[in-house]
């Protein structure tokens, strides 16, 4: 599906972000996880939390599903069901990465996980490995892509450094540990989002944080009771830097997730000079059970460039592409290094965004590691081709309400994956 956005006059009015995606995932997936039944509320029914759904249900569980909320019966720690036929996570990266975590600890079953084109071009070899130290049996296709085959065995607790920051990678060991014979001990090379420690922390989980390195203890069950999952950041982004851009806008998100690992969009933002008030958790050295949450008021205003590095991207990784297209309007560069992750998300994400922008007029360059951008006072407008990806689709999007003639998105579906109604969203802050 395509559609135009036209050159907007400013944003007003109050919007609730859709529920958290990565919170909603390790939600089902802990619920499914635990002893007695656990109620999620407000879960985020999207296209890729419905594939954890549908693939928690395989294994055993029984979901009901009330309104907004939900209740997980699961089989627990080391009873999920063995599936005879493949399953299908969709688009779900997150999905991908976590759940063979818990499938590694079940004895003597096996288990295919397969997706669509955008999953069979991302890379799972980052969880092969670990899972394989801790002796599941795992293949690959070519060693690195999915479809993916986890037999389950009895675990071996681990101490593992991850080369890259993710903390789909971090999550995937964690889970995995649960189950295995002693305590494992995980080091990331920058902090990542941190919501699978929380929810165990808060799951009873004997686990601690020390600098970039987690410890857990293995479990005998998980005790969560209830989740209450936060409005997402990473979809209220695409709202924040609409208000930002679009001259005369005021407007304000309420009851969006701020945990510090998931903020460094909003401190880049502010960096440059944008206007987003809010309360955000400070950086925090102790592990805490909590996911805060703030309302953020937004308003345009004129932005100046700023540099990221390396250890401010695991903590704004699905933002930056907005971050380019801020820096399209900022008055000198906006140079993003450390980034080379983007190359294996929903496309490649540096190629995407630069391809997508330029056809809309920025002044911008790929580099190995991720972007520089040239403001050159906004952007003239054209078509864009969301390749699939839900955040190009609604960084294009945001794009035409901003720039001078309007843009074109090419597969406006893929919005679908986080944020169903983005559209209307947006629509309703224009009117
Ligand atoms: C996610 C982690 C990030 C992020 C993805 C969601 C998660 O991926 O890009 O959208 O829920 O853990 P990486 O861990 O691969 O960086």
């Amino acid at each position: 599906m395509n559609m135009r956005f036209e050159p907007s006059s400013g944003l007003a009015g109050e919007l609730c972000a859709p529920a958290d995606k990565s919170i909603s995932h390790r939600a089902a997936l802990l619920g499914a996880m635990a002893s007695e039944p656990v109620r999620i509320e407000r879960y985020l029914h999207a296209a890729d939390t419905t594939s954890t759904l549908d693939a928690v249900r395989a294994l055993g569980a029984l979901v009901e599903v009330h309104g907004e909320d939900l209740v997980v019966r699961g089989p627990g720690l080391r009873d999920a069901r063995e599936t005879d036929r493949p399953i299908d996570v969709g688009n779900a990266g997150t999905l991908m990465r976590l759940l063979p975590g818990w499938l590694a600890s079940q004895e003597g079953c096996s288990f295919t996980l397969d997706g669509d084109e955008s999953i069979r071009r991302r890379p799972v070899d980052r969880i092969v490995e670990p899972l394989r130290h801790m002796g599941a049996e795992l293949n690959a296709r070519d060693g690195r892509f999915p479809p993916l085959r986890v037999r389950g065995r009895r675990l071996r607790a681990i101490s593992y450094e991850i080369p890259v920051a993710s903390a789909q990678v971090k999550s995937c060991i964690l889970l995995a540990a649960l189950a295995a014979d002693g305590a494992s001990t995980v080091g990331e090379p920058a902090r990542s989002r941190d919501h699978t420690e929380r929810m165990l922390l808060r799951a009873g989980v004997d686990i601690h944080r020390n600098g970039r390195h987690v410890t857990v203890a293995g479990a005998d069950e998980l005790a969560l009771e209830r989740v209450t999952v936060p409005g997402d950041l990473s979809s209220a982004a695409f709202m924040v830097a609409a208000g930002v851009l679009v001259p005369g806008s005021r407007l304000l998100i309420a009851d969006v997730g701020v945990n510090w690992t998931r903020t460094g969009f909003l401190r880049i933002l502010r960096r440059m000079r944008g206007i987003v008030l809010g309360e955000l958790e400070d950086e925090s050295g102790e592990l805490t059970p909590e996911e805060p949450v703030s309302d953020l008021d937004v308003a345009h205003g004129a932005l100046e460039g700023t540099v990221v590095e390396a250890d401010e991207v695991p903590l704004a990784i699905d933002e930056l592409p907005l971050v380019a297209l801020l820096g399209c309007f900022a008055e000198g560069e906006t140079v993003v290094h450390g980034a080379q992750e983007l190359r294996v998300k929903e496309s490649d994400r540096i190629a995407s965004v630069v391809e997508g922008l330029r056809g809309l007029g920025a002044d911008i360059e790929a580099t190995d590691d991720g972007f520089l951008v040239r403001g050159s006072g906004g952007l003239r407008g054209g078509r864009i081709d969301a390749h699939g990806d839900h955040r190009l689709a609604m960084m294009g999007a945001v794009a035409g309400l901003a720039s001078r003639e309007g843009v074109e998105v090419i597969g406006m579906d893929a919005a679908a994956v986080s944020y169903p109604g983005f559209v209307e969203d947006l629509a309703s802050l224009c009117s």
